[in-house]
């Protein structure tokens, strides 16, 4: 970090740009009118400072669990300025140096996948799923129409719209409709707010077989994909018992439905494996992820599908429109790629996949502790990823209110701890405080936010 800490421009004038000029995701501005602008400015490992000089640890990896290799990497900074001089754009019609090799890569880690489609976001990557499931089976049957896709109620999977018409958190979609047809929703798989009301193991996995039930319904021959996050992110952090996602998988192979594994968070080692679907039996037709990809350094996403799915954009030579007509200008452009292959690098050679599965583990063991306060109704998750959620009663399971929820996150970031929250998700159940630092977090690091929660849920417990 620099020497004195402070930017060399004036603090004040910025921070009136800010308020002047800037439009922030997710706020309500009349937060402002009272309230300074949060300002970052600088970063090393999980420390950031903000334009007052004020150094936070950072267990957000980002504020959305993206920066997996962690801040001040100047070796991927040294990749993309390289790339840039050398050849900063060229469109994706062509291949380039970095994208192929990163390409090949992402093949190399997803042996069962082929082809990897670049471009530039989440979203755009999930858009480029639906789009693909919908051309594959058009061109496959002319008697069908295997348009619809199934999510699952409490996932996001993005912002665009058909990406938030697959999103199974009321509270991101309203005033944003109408959404695009053929999107269906089914139940989500949190034991602890079982949509069944049953307890696992004696449930049968009755939100899986659910599944079932509602392709039956809408009809086997209409519907093409299901997308699922492996572990909900922003819904909640909920990772599903293990036989769950085999059980999907069977269902699916039945009816001839692709399974969409959205690796957006939990690709590129945050639950302790390269990939989040890698904790379980399953074998996806098509991956999309994101974030932690190229660690934010960059923005980059890619769609990476089956030689089955990709072989049938070969079919038809006659058909002039038999390929897959999609196009994104930056989508994999040159020094995103060059981003991306140094950061897998560092991943895989300081061993992070392995650090954020024992260091999850005794960020999980710390987590558990807290639960001698009854205001922590669950604690769950995986890796260097973990969600605790907050209830005023632990025998109704009543969720704490949001204010309640934010004198907690206030408690923690006084700490000097920066956390993040279910953000206006779902309705009364934005009560889940998640942990996610980078990779590269240590045993130390993990005392420092756990005595953090401690302190400041005894503060605010009853
Ligand atoms: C699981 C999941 N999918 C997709 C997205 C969308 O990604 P982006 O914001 O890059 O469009 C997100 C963003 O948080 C996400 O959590």
């Amino acid at each position: 970090m620099s020497d004195t800490g402070q930017v060399r421009e004036d603090v004040e004038t910025l921070l009136k740009q800010d308020r002047d000029s800037l439009w922030h995701h997710l706020t309500q501005h009349k937060v402002f009118q009272t309230g300074e602008p949060q300002v970052m400015v600088e970063g090393r490992g999980l420390i950031l400072k903000d334009i007052r000089g004020r150094e936070y640890l950072d267990a957000t990896s980002g504020g959305v669990w993206c920066v997996n290799v962690g801040y001040g990497r100047d070796s991927i900074a040294e990749a993309v300025a390289a790339q840039l001089k050398r050849m900063p754009y060229y469109a994706g019609t062509a291949g380039n140096i970095p994208t192929i090799r990163f390409a090949a890569k992402v093949t190399s880690l997803l042996p069962k996948l082929g082809k990897v489609f670049f471009s530039n976001s989440g979203s755009e990557a999930n858009e480029k799923a639906f789009k693909m499931v919908r051309q594959y089976f058009r061109m496959k049957y002319k008697d069908r129409d295997k348009y619809k896709i199934l999510y699952r109620n409490r996932d996001y999977h993005g912002t665009t719209m058909a990406a938030l018409s697959a999103t199974g958190q009321p509270e991101r979609r309203e005033s944003y409709g109408p959404f695009l047809e053929g999107f269906v929703e089914f139940p989500h798989a949190c034991c602890y707010r079982c949509p069944f009301g049953k307890t696992y193991p004696g449930c049968n996995i009755e939100c899986a077989m659910a599944l079932e039930t509602v392709i039956q319904k809408e009809g086997p021959d209409t519907v093409g994909a299901i997308i699922v996050e492996p572990i909900t992110a922003g819904g909640g952090v909920i990772a599903p018992v293990k036989e769950y996602y085999p059980l999907l998988q069977k269902i699916c192979r039945k009816y001839e439905v692709l399974m969409i594994m959205d690796e957006v968070v939990c690709g590129f080692g945050r639950t302790g494996k390269m990939f989040g679907y890698e904790h379980y039996d399953v074998d996806p037709d098509i991956v999309t992820m994101a974030k932690g990809m190229a660690s934010a350094y960059m923005p980059l996403s890619a769609t990476v599908a089956t030689d089955e799915v990709f072989n049938a954009f070969l079919n038809d030579p006659a058909d002039k429109m038999a390929y897959f007509r999609d196009i994104s200008t930056y989508g994999g452009c040159a020094g995103a790629c060059a981003a991306a292959l140094e950061s897998t690098r560092i991943i895989e050679e300081e061993n992070l996949c392995e650090n954020s599965r024992v260091v999850g583990e005794y960020l999980f063991d710390s987590l558990e502790e807290l639960r001698s306060f009854p205001i922590v109704g669950d604690v769950r998750g995986k890796g260097l990823f973990a969600g605790l959620e907050f209830v005023a009663d632990p025998k109704t399971k009543q969720p704490v209110s949001e204010p309640f929820l934010m004198s907690i996150i206030k408690g923690i970031a006084e700490q000097g701890v920066l956390v993040g929250r279910t953000n206006r998700s779902l309705p009364g159940l934005n009560n889940i405080i998640n942990v996610a630092p980078a990779l590269v977090a240590t045993r130390s690091d993990i005392d420092r936010i756990v005595a953090a929660f401690r302190n400041a849920i005894a503060k605010v417990s009853p």
